[in-house]
């Protein structure tokens, strides 16, 4: 039986469904039953009616399903598969920035633990932060945690201010603007697509800045051919796999989120055969953690 085989019987017999991130290894994308953007996945998560959910992706995407979905059973293969943007701010220090700016609405990037969506009034993604954001009044004072690049970029498009927690991804913070144009003049033509957790200069040397989703489905509507791609390397499976009359060339191939890349098959089986490892999200955390991000699904 090859590994695959065993994983979809294991899947069979624990009715779980498998759940990937747009960044995952080929091998995992291929074997999920649905893969897709923060935002993708955190909607999916509440339409699941399979006993168990794996999730392949980082631990804040497994726990926001588990956030969404109480009742369900979430795995995930590789509980140290975290986000290192995600651990930059705790509840204790959004408490005391949020002490700072009293009356000041505070909204959380999906990269955060549960225990800080708890503490906020809203949630975003890559995928709806723009939208979400248009609802506060011009009047509000914002606190947005923990990117500061997501952050400022909406708050650039809205023309508002808003308080930054200074937090990145350390991913995307190997990409810079040299890089950007030196990827165009080796693809002369190609539309440049940065994710929006990349720096103002990188963000401004782009022609689009998009969620992952949003770049799959810029590609997909696009007339264009070719595309250089500012984002972790794992997309690059599917922009190949759903355009195959298209050109996808990555700004560097060393573009890579080393905890993105902790799921292989061989953990996945494991995690499926020995049903681990649980995330567990405390009631009272869980509780206040969903209202921000139901907020969140109920607006965009
Ligand atoms: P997306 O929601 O755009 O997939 O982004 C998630 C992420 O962690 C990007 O680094
Ligand atoms: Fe976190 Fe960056 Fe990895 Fe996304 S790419 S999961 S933001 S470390």
């Amino acid at each position: 039986m090859t590994i695959e085989e065993e994983i979809n019987e294991l899947k069979r017999k624990r009715n779980a469904v498998i759940l990937a991130h747009n960044y995952q290894r080929g091998e995992i994308q291929e074997i999920a039953d649905f893969t897709g953007d923060s935002l993708e996945l955190a909607r999916k998560a509440t339409q699941v009616e399979a006993d168990v959910i794996v999730f392949c992706g980082v631990y804040f995407m497994a726990e926001t399903a588990a956030i969404l979905n109480p009742s369900k059973i979430v795995l995930i293969p590789n509980p140290d598969a975290g986000c290192p943007m995600a651990d930059m701010i705790t509840a204790a220090q959004l408490r005391e920035f949020k002490a700072k700016k009293p009356g000041a609405k505070a909204v959380c990037y999906v990269n955060s633990t549960a225990e800080v969506k708890a503490e906020c009034d809203m949630c975003v993604t890559s995928g709806n932060a723009e939208a979400v954001m248009k609802t506060f009044s011009p009047k509000d004072e914002i606190i947005f945690v923990p990117d500061q690049h997501l952050g400022g970029h909406i708050a650039g498009k809205l023309n508002r201010k808003y308080n930054l927690w200074p937090g990145y991804c350390p991913t995307h913070a190997h990409l810079t603007a040299a890089k950007i144009e030196e990827a165009r003049r080796l693809h002369p033509g190609a539309i440049v697509m940065v994710h929006p957790e990349c720096a103002k200069d990188v963000r401004d040397a782009a022609d689009e800045r998009l969620s992952t989703g949003g770049m799959c489905a810029f590609a997909r509507n696009s007339s264009a051919k070719d595309f250089i791609v500012g984002t972790e390397v794992g997309i690059l499976h599917r922009l190949r796999k759903e355009n195959p009359g298209k050109n996808f060339y990555p700004v560097t191939d060393t573009l890579i989120c080393p905890n993105m890349k902790k799921t292989t098959l061989a953990s996945l089986r494991e995690s499926l055969a020995e049903m681990r490892e649980r995330v567990i999200v405390p009631e009272e955390i869980q509780v206040r953690a969903k209202r921000a991000i139901d907020a969140m699904l109920a607006i965009a």
